[in-house]
């Protein structure tokens, strides 16, 4: 078989993304490639280079024969916000040099849009595929001119270039990243660590969320459904579950009953007023058969479990 090759290997999802694909196709026929941050107990096919960077990875495609690209590579809202230039340069430019090279090569490319691509005028409860989308931060101004960018690949050139929109991602193998809904992640590490959390958000604040074992299957799902079933060619909207920052935290007291936790709203505030509360993924689940397996307790409880094991802290 044509290798895969996942840029922004070693982030949050594509730490979790390489092992799956790595168990599903072989070792063999995996090509992880990082930048900044690689892991250096990674245990497969390793390159180095910059995604934006057309030379390199245009070696990278020809060396290894590569027929499947996951483009990850992606600065977070909060990140994106101390720098929209750069942001725009690694989000977009990034994109548009896997885009051409996915038309030279005839490559078939997963790119992962987000929630963070709609905005204050969207509706906010049950939010449609397609609705309005009028983002406030660079990265999801990103997201919204890469979906865009997208669709356009494959009107224009046919090429086959699938997205979905991930709502929060909960993970415990990397750190928290510089995102929004990165709170509900640094509340398992905090409170685990140090028996305390202070929230940058409100504490009635209610953000779309998934674990990541979730969204590893979506991902993985869309790219191998037929190609008649892939109808929407900017991004699929992809729902599990939504909860606010009280509710979370009122799950995981049940692990750590002395938690206490406070809530300081900064201006990530802002940013996730801006974004719906819940989503509607009809079209997902019509064209692809998406579905979920985490509701919040069975996340809470596998992200407590692995991180104690982590943190080697006992139960
Ligand atoms: N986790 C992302 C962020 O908060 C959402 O796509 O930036």
């Amino acid at each position: 078989m044509k290798k895969i090759l996942v840029t922004g290997a070693f982030g949050q999802i594509g730490s979790e993304l390489v092992p799956a694909l790595q168990e599903k196709f072989g070792k063999d026929n995996v090509v992880a490639m990082g930048h900044e941050k690689i892991d250096e107990s990674y245990d497969g096919i390793l390159e180095k280079a910059d995604s934006r960077d057309k030379n390199s990875l245009e070696t990278i495609i020809k060396n290894h024969d590569i027929g499947t690209v996951y483009h990850l590579v992606s600065l977070l809202s909060v990140k994106g916000e101390t720098d929209p230039s750069l942001t725009w340069d690694i989000n977009m430019n990034g994109l548009k040099t896997i885009l051409d090279l996915g038309v030279r090569f005839d490559l078939k490319i997963f790119w992962p849009s987000s929630i963070a691509a709609f905005g204050p005028s969207t509706p906010r409860d049950n939010t449609p595929q397609h609705t309005v989308l009028e983002p406030t931060t660079i990265y999801g101004v990103t997201k919204y001119a890469g979906e865009g960018l997208c669709r356009y690949y494959n009107i224009k050139y046919g090429l086959d270039v699938r997205s979905v929109r991930y709502p929060g991602i909960l993970s415990w193998k990397t750190p928290p990243g510089r995102g929004t809904t990165e709170y509900a992640i640094e509340i398992f590490y905090e409170g685990l660590q140090k028996g305390r959390y202070t929230c940058f958000l409100r504490e009635d604040t209610k953000l779309p969320m998934m674990y990541v074992d979730d969204a590893i299957r979506a991902t993985i799902v869309i790219m191998e459904a037929p190609l008649e079933n892939i109808k929407v060619r900017n991004s699929y909207n992809i729902a599990a579950l939504s909860f606010t920052a009280g509710e979370l935290a009122s799950e995981v007291k049940k692990y750590i009953p002395n938690l206490e936790v406070d809530y300081k709203p900064d201006k990530r505030q802002l940013i996730a007023d801006s974004w719906p509360r819940t989503i509607d993924d009809s079209e997902a689940k019509k064209d692809w058969g998406w579905t979920y397996e985490y509701d919040l307790p069975k996340m809470t409880k596998v992200m407590v479990e692995n991180l104690r094991r982590e943190f080697g802290i006992p139960a």
